[in-house]
């Protein structure tokens, strides 16, 4: 009898979560081309949209007067003086992009083993900072990366030991950084260095200095990749940087160890996290959200971009390949998506 009530209540089960998950319906009652035929109805029953919202602008700086250069690996990407960027502010908040990056492109002279440059504060990113501020006030946020590589002769983003990264040593330099940057306005600090424990430590010190209210996006989920390559053609570390980040970033076999670093941002005070690269990561965007519900962001990272830009340059494909990967991280659950493709957003999102 007892067998017989458990076979029972199993079949309800079953049946229940059949019912409960099943498409009613089918062909040829049933045929989803229907709603598929105009453009009117595929609008009406479309489940993602992006707006120019959705987007963080990465602006690259150089030092010098009235410079626009171009980057050979990211075409129509370009590194700007700090009197040119007010031309590509003025722009991103006419289109209503609510926050920028900002990378600096360090001159080599002023790199050395630890990075002294990150604490400089006449350096590019303080005086950017300073610069958007002033003229802006809070019409847009500014997120800063923490982190040494731009600063760094050796490329990496901690100090280095025996060729190893070292990481309390390291957080002591990035919780300066950190203060030294909202010290300047910056609103979003993004720890992009993957260190253990930082995320804690500067939310600390900044509470601790009365910064409580500058965020922490933290670079939670950063996988060792190669999609990363046009980035440090973009700041100068790609000559320099011998080996690779392995030590410190995630191995991309890995995804159950991506809940586990955003569990562990989350306790030390992280207000948002990032996925880090974007494309190849879907699945990971979309467990840190299913498990967190917290505010996720994606960066679709600098070799992402140059293969859709050069694909699209030479017609392997066509350019609404770029709306179709940005449609990807929203589907996958992202809040936000970094782009270097923000600036020109409003021709995509159409
Ligand atoms: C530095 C940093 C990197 C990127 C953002 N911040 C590169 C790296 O970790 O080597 C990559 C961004 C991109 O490729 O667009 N910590």
């Amino acid at each position: 009898v007892t067998l017989f009530r458990i076979y029972l209540y199993n079949t309800f089960v079953a049946f229940y979560k059949y019912n409960k998950n099943m498409i009613t319906g089918s062909y040829p009652n049933l045929r989803l081309r229907r709603s598929r035929k105009n453009d009117w109805s595929r609008r009406l029953i479309q489940e993602n949209s992006l707006s120019s919202s959705d987007f963080i602008l990465p602006i690259f700086l150089i030092d010098g007067k009235n410079k626009k250069q171009s980057i050979k690996t990211m075409p129509g990407v370009f590194r700007y003086s700090i009197d040119k960027i007010g031309h590509i502010v003025d722009k991103a908040i006419k289109n209503k992009i609510p926050m920028v990056a900002l990378f600096p492109y360090t001159n080599s002279k002023l790199k050395n083993e630890i990075g002294t440059e990150a604490l400089n504060e006449d350096n590019l990113v303080c005086r950017a900072i300073q610069y958007i501020k002033k003229r802006y006030r809070n019409e847009i946020g500014i997120m800063c990366d923490v982190a040494l590589d731009p600063y760094t002769s050796h490329g990496h983003d901690g100090l280095i030991k025996s060729g190893y990264i070292l990481n309390d040593e390291t957080n002591e330099i990035l919780i300066n950084q950190s203060l030294l940057q909202s010290e300047m306005g910056c609103d979003v600090l993004a720890p992009s260095d993957m260190m253990d424990g930082r995320i804690g430590k500067i939310r600390k010190a900044l509470d601790k200095n009365g910064y409580q209210l500058v965020q922490i996006l933290s670079y939670a989920v950063k996988y060792a990749s190669s999609f990363y390559g046009p980035f440090r053609d973009a700041v100068g570390s790609r000559g320099l940087l011998k080996g690779d980040k392995k030590t410190y970033q995630m191995d991309f076999r890995n995804s159950n160890e991506a809940l586990r670093e955003v569990a562990l941002d989350i306790k030390e005070g992280a207000d948002m996290v990032m996925v880090k690269p974007g494309m190849p990561y879907l699945d990971i965007i979309k467990s840190v959200k299913d498990n967190f519900k917290i505010p996720v962001l994606a960066y679709q990272v600098s070799g992402e971009y140059s293969l859709l830009t050069n694909s699209i340059n030479k017609r392997l494909i066509d350019k609404n390949s770029i709306l179709e990967s940005l449609i990807s991280f929203k589907r996958a659950g992202a809040n936000a998506i970094v782009s270097y493709y923000a600036d020109r957003i409003n021709e995509i999102i159409l």
